[in-house]
């Protein structure tokens, strides 16, 4: 199956294949045409050029992107899609004056949507996150990543992971899976962390790693969660089982996340609101990348991840979603683009190229995804007319997009 897309009036986003990622003022950058056409092939890029060098393509379903810009899908690394009901309640608690902490303390927050998960049926679950799905494939990301650590058990767990698995295949777009065990401690260990441990690290992994459920082990290491200490037991835990590490770190409290998960060679390190100088040296000696979650701190008022600072130490940065029933419940990767410009201050070539390739980077996926490469997955964004892709920030509450194209399928 061939598709042609022509009179493309910006194609961004054009690199080669050897760029993983991009870091400090190379994130000003982003490389396009005027005036382009783009070929599909089955489900990759076949090939691009400027319209005034177009070859002779006959009997082939031609796009016309006149006045649009085509770009590559978005790549959300860090969502937590799988999760059960909702946290509206807690929503507006926060209103009214209560804490996100304050309502973790008293029973809330994770172990409020534990409960909820470990009640749902595999199939009530699965129909809950489709929607989200569906909704967030619209919205533009082509490739995502979806945590577990709303199950707490390791049944639970693997219902989650299940799901996720299951909505890669019907809705053919790319999952990363992550075992989030370590995301809270459950009641029924309330006084026995170490108990909780050795059943993340013992029979949830093993059984997990064996179903070959998850790529990534992830932790929630904050006071009142899991101390640097417990982050590394649960990463080189899995590391054992061939789970690479990307990690909850520096949401509320700097104490030395940053540096363990870098020592335990984390492909990621996520949330990062409050960041010390050890910390981005600790990065800055890495091929780890730094996640920023935008939408969190908008949900919650906190503040947000320090990206220019992270950028002007000459380190990439990824942007994502985080989408959750607690901190960020949404998943569009516009808001989190405009977001970040708007509340980080990153220009818009700095957002999308964090949300592209530095986002595919993030999920192990910068080969096939995340640019307009020749070869790589043909996930892309078809906007409405607009006047430059500095727009898709700026008019942070509309909707830009006309199409997307997933796998080199128009969805
Ligand atoms: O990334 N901070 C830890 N985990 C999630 C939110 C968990 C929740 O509140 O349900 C996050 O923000
Ligand atoms: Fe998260």
């Amino acid at each position: 199956m061939k598709l042609l897309l022509k009179n493309i009036a910006t194609l961004l986003q054009i690199r080669p294949l050897t760029t993983q990622k991009v870091s400090g003022p190379e994130m000003k950058e982003l490389p396009r045409l005027v005036d382009a056409w783009l070929l599909v092939e089955d489900d990759v890029i076949h090939s691009f050029g400027n319209m005034s060098e177009m070859p002779n393509f006959q009997g082939i379903k031609t796009l016309d992107c006149s006045g649009k810009i085509v770009l590559p899908s978005w790549c959300d690394s860090h969502t937590h899609l799988v999760y059960a009901g909702n946290r509206e309640q807690e929503f507006v608690d926060r209103i009214n004056g209560l804490s996100y902490q304050e309502i973790a303390a008293s029973g809330g927050g994770i172990i409020n949507s534990a409960k909820k998960l470990q009640a749902t049926t595999q199939t009530a679950l699965f129909a809950q996150s489709e929607k989200r799905l569906q909704e967030v494939i619209q919205q533009g990301t082509g490739a995502i990543e979806i945590k577990s650590g709303y199950g707490l058990t390791t049944q639970a767990e693997m219902k989650m992971l299940r799901v996720a698995k299951q909505l890669g295949e019907k809705y053919n777009i790319t999952v990363k899976t992550t075992f989030l065990g370590a995301h809270a401690i459950p009641s029924e260990f309330k006084d026995n962390k170490d108990g909780y441990l050795d059943l993340v690290c013992g029979e949830m992994m093993e059984e997990i790693a064996s179903e070959n459920l998850a790529d990534y082990v992830d932790v929630f290491c904050e006071k009142g969660y899991f101390s640097v200490a417990d982050t590394n037991r649960v990463l080189q835990a899995g590391k054992k089982h061939g789970l690479i590490a990307k990690t909850h770190v520096n949401q509320f409290t700097a104490m030395g996340g940053v540096t363990i998960s870098v020592k335990n060679d984390a492909l990621s390190v996520d949330h990062l609101e409050v960041l010390n100088k050890q910390d981005i040296t600790a990065l800055q000696e890495s091929q780890t990348m730094p996640v920023a979650l935008p939408l969190c701190s908008y949900f919650l008022s906190i503040p947000y991840t320090p990206g220019r600072e992270i950028i002007g130490a000459g380190l990439p940065l990824a942007l994502a979603s985080d989408y959750n029933p607690g901190s960020s419940p949404s998943g569009n990767m516009n808001f989190v683009v405009a977001t970040a410009c708007i509340k980080m201050r990153l220009t818009p070539e700095e957002a999308i190229n964090a949300a592209t390739i530095n986002g595919a980077y993030a999920m192990g996926l910068s080969e096939s995804h995340g640019s307009i490469t020749k070869g790589k997955k043909a996930n892309l964004i078809i906007t409405k007319e607009i006047p430059s892709y500095g727009f898709l920030p700026y008019a942070f509450g509309s909707n830009t997009i006309d199409q997307v194209i997933l796998n080199g399928t128009l969805v």
